[in-house]
């Protein structure tokens, strides 16, 4: 405890020192991809009482305008909320449901298939990587066709928290993506089991569930701290 205090005091004098060797440190992407491949995803389950929620799709900002967002995610504009850079969330109706044998909470909308998309590029540059494959799909991207998009969502019994559907990025850690959304790293951990056996590990592309609190974090500076944990 006094250790990750004093080291919580440390941060604003360390930090800077060490970011030049943490840059080396880091994987070298020359320039931000258009395309975010998804590199893992599952579904979350079912729980018996909830069989639908409101919950949020992170949209990553690729140059989509907002209308034309509201339109592939088959939304109101209205539900669409600014994030940063551009980013948004797009809060969407989310609802359990099996896909082709497999149960978890999913939302649903289409697609109007152009010339030459293919499954892995739509989700990609439309959906942040988030459209789950459920074998098949790419036979039914024929020019001019419909075809059904589901994207894994949450839901959760506490009514202080939305889920939020996050895409990693480069560069992301989880206290990142906690400040960003308002979640604590904790409740992240607890949602993602892929999280389990190594919580400080994150990957491009890996698609996690967020714990949003509606109302704003509390005060508590969980973030920051571990924060530093996560550096020495
Ligand atoms: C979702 O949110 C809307 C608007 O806040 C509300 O009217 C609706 O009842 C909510 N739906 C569920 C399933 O909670
Ligand atoms: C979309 O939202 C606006 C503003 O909240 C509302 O006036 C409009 O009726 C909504 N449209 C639909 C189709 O729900
Ligand atoms: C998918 O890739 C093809 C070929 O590169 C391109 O023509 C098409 O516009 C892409 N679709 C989307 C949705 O980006």
């Amino acid at each position: 405890m006094i250790t990750s205090m004093a080291l919580c005091n440390l941060l604003p004098l360390v930090f800077p020192l060490l970011l030049p060797l943490l840059a080396d440190l880091l994987p070298r992407v020359s320039a931000l991809e258009s395309s975010i491949k998804s590199t893992f995803m599952y579904p979350f389950p079912c729980s018996e009482s909830i069989k639908i929620c409101n919950s949020s799709l992170y949209h990553i900002n690729n140059g989509l305008q907002a209308e034309q967002i509201a339109f592939f995610y088959s939304v109101n504009r209205s539900e669409i909320t600014y994030v940063k850079n551009q980013d948004y969330l797009v809060t969407v109706p989310c609802s359990c449901q099996k896909i082709n044998d497999i149960a978890g909470y999913f939302y649903h909308t289409t697609y109007p298939v152009k010339k030459d998309d293919t499954f892995v590029n739509v989700s990609g540059q439309i959906y942040s990587g988030q459209a789950w494959s459920f074998g098949g799909e790419e036979s039914k991207f024929i020019e001019g066709h419909e075809v059904d998009i589901y994207l894994p969502c949450g839901c959760v019994e506490r009514k202080s928290q939305i889920v939020v559907t996050y895409t990693v990025q480069l560069h992301d850690t989880l206290s990142d993506i906690a400040t960003l959304l308002s979640a604590k790293i904790s409740g992240i951990e607890s949602m993602n089991s892929i999280l389990i056996q190594n919580s400080e590990y994150i990957d491009v592309g890996w698609v996690l569930f967020i714990p949003r609190e509606k109302n704003g974090l509390s005060k508590d500076k969980e973030g920051e701290c571990l924060n530093i944990l996560y550096i020495f």
